[in-house]
């Protein structure tokens, strides 16, 4: 079999590059959310693959015809839900030259570039987020992925028995009420075990509590496990709070504990100046994750992980069979020293293009702009009669809530959503239904937000 001939490749490139181009202007004109019902896709397409080949100009026709009508544009500036993201210009491009590209630098020989480019865009993106030379980065797919090692390092440094021998029942791992389940996750996988995560109180603004950890940490030595793992977070999920990083570590470190910070989100955040005490005492924490694929404008995925202790992580991890042995010399790194995945993709180069196409102010103004925005709306809203705020806004997330029982904000979200003009996704707080407003897609103007407030107003002056 022979690939696609090179002009039919050029012209159907062409042909792509003009759809993302006119996608991407042309967003606000798409409902944010697709009107579908379940399975009209599997329903819609052949129950086999085809016998013989087909046509591109087809392919890309039933692309547009089949495909795009069932997404939910997360590109959309008006999509508010979870954490809204963006595939910027550059990022896509990146990307597009990552997979024609195609290597797998699992070691350094077999993409010198692609392993040097990771350690200098890691470098890069640690010092505007205010991380030491100190702190080595590898990039992974997600930040599940990346806590999951973290979580291992943890383990490795508390029970280095446990990589050979399996089983490690007394180590205990601690973060928030409000932590994101990957923590959870983490811990199941590595063989800690769900119960032996410990879900610490939080204050009325949604922090871990620094007494309750101390307390849980003292209790659970006194019974005699072993507290191994904290994770703050900076940035929740829900509300975006941030955990007392540096209190959260002065009593990790009485027990010897590896500290990770979860900043997948917030991260980013602390790219600006005036927000960078979000991540105040880092430089004593033994890993962080920070995800660009949420706020820094790179198509999803893109998480990198941090560590000040690689040679924890790798010691983790490291296994190299005889045909993955090479001899170059000891400046080389071998990223698949440092965790599970051999393979890797190149997603340093769109992290590259988006760094240097937007530079570093372009980045605080915009991600400023975005916090600046979300703070003014949570002022209209608070000041409104039949809205309240349900949660601080630290960053760029407002969790707010009608006047009015659960069931009436449910109603509020749906009739939202089903306009098509805005997304806006949901949490419990407190045990009430809170609606939740995310403001951080490359293209969102003021003029979004504004119009996305007034679908909020008109929705619920029709309820
Ligand atoms: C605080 C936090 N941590 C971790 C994650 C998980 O991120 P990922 O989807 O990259 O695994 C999320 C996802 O939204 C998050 O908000």
């Amino acid at each position: 079999m022979s690939d696609m001939p090179v002009d039919e490749f050029r012209r159907a490139g062409h042909q792509v590059v003009d759809w993302i181009a006119d996608y991407l202007h042309n967003m606000r004109d798409l409902p944010v959310l697709p009107n579908v019902e379940p399975g009209f896709l599997i329903d819609a397409l052949p129950a086999s693959a085809p016998e013989s080949g087909e046509p591109i100009d087809g392919i890309l026709a039933d692309f547009e015809r089949q495909i795009v009508p069932g997404m939910t544009h997360w590109n959309h500036p008006n999509f508010h839900g979870y954490f809204s993201v963006s595939a910027s210009g550059p990022g896509i491009l990146g990307e597009f030259l990552t997979s024609a590209l195609n290597v797998n630098h699992m070691v350094w020989k077999s993409s010198p570039a692609a392993t040097e480019l990771e350690q200098v865009t890691t470098r890069w993106l640690a010092e505007w987020c205010g991380l030491g030379p100190e702190f080595f980065g590898e990039i992974l797919d997600t930040a599940s992925t990346s806590t999951m090692h973290a979580i291992a390092a943890a383990r490795e440094m508390a029970d280095p028995d446990a990589r050979t021998k399996g089983g490690s029942r007394d180590l205990i791992v601690y973060t928030s009420e409000h932590a994101h389940s990957s923590i959870e996750k983490g811990a199941i996988a590595v063989g800690i075990g769900q119960d032996n995560v410990r879900k610490i109180g939080v204050d009325d603004a949604f922090r871990m509590r620094p007494d309750i950890l101390a307390q849980a940490m003292a209790a659970d030595r006194a019974a005699g496990k072993r507290p191994c793992c904290v994770v703050p977070t900076a940035g929740t999920t829900s509300t975006t709070s941030v955990d007392p990083i540096s209190d959260v570590i002065g009593i990790a470190e009485q027990y010897g504990a590896w500290v990770h910070v979860d900043a997948a989100y917030g991260g980013v955040a602390a790219i600006v100046p005036e927000h960078r005490h979000i991540l105040n005492g880092i430089e004593r924490a033994h890993s962080m994750v920070v995800n660009p694929h949420k706020w820094l404008f790179c198509p999803i995925d893109l998480s990198v992980l941090y560590t000040s202790r690689p040679d924890i992580l790798r010691r983790a991890f490291s296994l190299v069979p005889e045909y993955l042995r090479t001899n170059e010399d000891g400046r080389v790194v071998n990223l698949m020293d440092y965790g599970v995945p051999l393979g890797r993709r190149f997603r340093s180069l769109k992290l590259w293009f988006v760094m240097r196409y937007f530079g570093h102010q372009r980045v605080i103004e915009t991600v400023r702009n975005h916090i600046q925005w979300t703070n003014e709306l949570a002022c209209e809203i608070s000041r409104h009669p039949d809205f309240e705020l349900a949660a601080p806004v630290p960053m760029a997330l407002i969790c707010f809530r009608m006047r009015g029982s659960d069931d009436a904000n449910r109603k509020l979200m749906d009739a939202v959503n089903r306009t098509g003009h805005a997304f806006l996704s949901h949490t419990v707080l407190n045990g009430h239904f809170v609606l939740r407003l995310s403001i951080s897609n490359i293209r969102v103007t003021k003029a979004d937000v504004e119009r996305t407030w007034q679908t909020i107003q008109s929705a619920a002056a029709a309820l």
